[in-house]
């Protein structure tokens, strides 16, 4: 996909353009429609996701625990820690996500240290 597209995630900041350009390699972009559920929770995970554009819900148990949009990512827990996914994350509206596969991200975080903090960081956060 566009590494345009990357550029303004938190997530890439500080990362060279060829560093960014190689990963866009990496992500499919998708149009997801108003109800449609990306992960449900304590299913298997086997994606990681960028939010592009609209608003996705987090859910845990039927409760509504967060909102997620442009520049948000999800769908790190379970890769991160080798668990089933925490929460169930459902499009609010029409959104546009871009979405990397398991094995991909394996290889991610082991190419970029520096991701696989930021990652677990945001993480320990969503947990806390
Ligand atoms: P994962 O557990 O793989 O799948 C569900 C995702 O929802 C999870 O990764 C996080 O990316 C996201 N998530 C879980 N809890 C929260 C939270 N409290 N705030 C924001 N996002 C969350």
């Amino acid at each position: 996909m566009d590494a345009q597209a990357l550029a303004g995630f938190d997530l890439f900041a500080d990362l060279t353009e060829d560093h960014v350009s190689r990963l866009s390699e990496l992500f499919t972009e998708h149009r997801v429609l108003m109800g449609e559920q990306l992960t449900e929770k304590d299913d298997f995970g086997y994606s990681f996701f960028l939010v592009l554009g609209g608003q996705l819900r987090v859910q845990t148990d039927g409760t509504d625990v967060a909102q997620l949009g442009a520049g948000d990512h999800f769908g790190e827990m379970a890769l991160v820690r080798g668990d089933r996914r925490s929460a169930t994350v459902t499009a609010s509206e029409t959104c546009r996500v871009a979405k990397m596969m398991a094995w991909d991200f394996s290889d991610l975080v082991e190419s970029y240290p520096v991701l696989a903090q930021r990652l677990e960081a945001v993480a320990a956060e969503r947990d806390a």
